[in-house]
């Protein structure tokens, strides 16, 4: 008699065009050649620069992220409790799909659709979740949600929570940030929206998180040097280049920058570029936000039924707003 092999869910995967190569370099090439030369912060994640900003999340300046978790484990039951049961969980910028599958038990989702830049980084994750989550539906999606928010047709109809945790809503401009939710609130298709956003706070706070005594953010913003070097074929000596955080109070961002410690050339391909003892490239921008701002800018993009929770600092906060149709 032939064995029936047991009914069991799988996760579907689906990835969307990479950028080519020649825009990637072309992107590069153009930020690097600016007279304030600068990168965006997509490339502090090479395979190390993504172990290096795990290490971070552990480190004793960086607060976001254990002051997010600890919101979520007061209260995410509170929160679950607004939401509708069965609807899509759609995860941007999942990773290792950790932050989600923590609120799987309490939001009970009939869909969990995992979005990041790389389908790869996504597999080995949905395959381990799936044997403990055996009936929920789940979907990995390789794609750039930060050029568009319109996911492929695996990730189904109905209304969908989109959920953006980690305060990267931050690396965008206000402006941005305000063109990003509104394609997050269509996005939802009528569900609604769960994000963590950096709050404004004390410089003696923000700046440690940026610039650590263990010197771990340092190499974080530094070995995007060696990425770009692979990207883009040029020479950087990161021997030559220091890491500089500060905080922008005027804008409420803080920045990083990597300064030439001397004089350097840095040569790649059809091109060259010098920068002068001092001049540096900025790399990172990372907002922070007031409560009242935040709502706002969520209101502005259309959302409605706003509510925030916060640790018992006012360090962070968690939106939860809703889409309406
Ligand atoms: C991943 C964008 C939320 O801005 O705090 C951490 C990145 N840069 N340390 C942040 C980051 C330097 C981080 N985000």
């Amino acid at each position: 008699m032939t064995q029936v092999p047991p009914l069991v869910r799988t996760p579907r995967f689906v990835q969307l065009h990479h950028d080519d190569h020649a825009a990637v370099r072309a992107e590069l090439a153009s930020g690097l050649q600016a007279s304030a030369a600068y990168t965006s912060p997509k490339y502090l994640y090479d395979a190390l620069g993504s172990r290096l900003f795990e290490a971070i999340t552990e480190l004793p300046e960086y607060y976001p992220t254990r002051t997010e978790a600890s919101i979520f484990a007061r209260d995410a039951s509170e929160m679950a409790a607004r939401i509708p049961q069965g609807l899509t969980l759609v995860d941007l910028g999942a990773g290792n799909c950790q932050k989600a599958a923590r609120l799987f038990d309490v939001l009970r989702p009939a869909r969990y659709v995992a979005v990041d830049i790389s389908v790869a980084f996504l597999r080995g994750a949905l395959l381990s979740l799936q044997r403990q989550h055996p009936a929920l539906d789940m979907v990995g999606v390789g794609m750039d949600f930060s050029t568009t928010l319109t996911l492929p047709p695996p990730a189904g109809e109905g209304p969908r929570l989109v959920f953006y945790p980690g305060s990267s809503i931050g690396n965008f401009t206000p402006a941005e940030a305000l063109t990003f939710l509104r394609q997050a609130r269509q996005t939802a298709q009528g569900g609604g929206l769960l994000i963590g956003v950096d709050l404004v706070k004390p410089v003696s706070v923000l700046a440690p998180a940026y610039d650590d005594a263990l010197g771990v953010t340092a190499a974080f913003n530094r070995n995007m040097l060696l990425h770009i070097n692979r990207l883009l074929g040029s020479d950087f000596d990161v021997s030559q280049w220091r890491h500089r955080a500060l905080f922008n109070a005027r804008q409420a961002r803080i920045e990083m920058h990597l300064d030439a410690m001397q004089d350097v050339t840095v040569r790649w391909p059809g091109a060259q570029r010098h920068f002068k003892q001092g001049e540096s490239i900025h790399t990172e921008n990372s907002y922070k936000y007031t409560l009242q701002q935040f709502e706002a800018l969520l209101r502005e993009a259309g959302f409605s039924q706003v509510t925030p929770w916060r640790d018992a600092q006012d360090w962070f906060a968690v939106f939860l707003a809703r889409a309406g149709s």
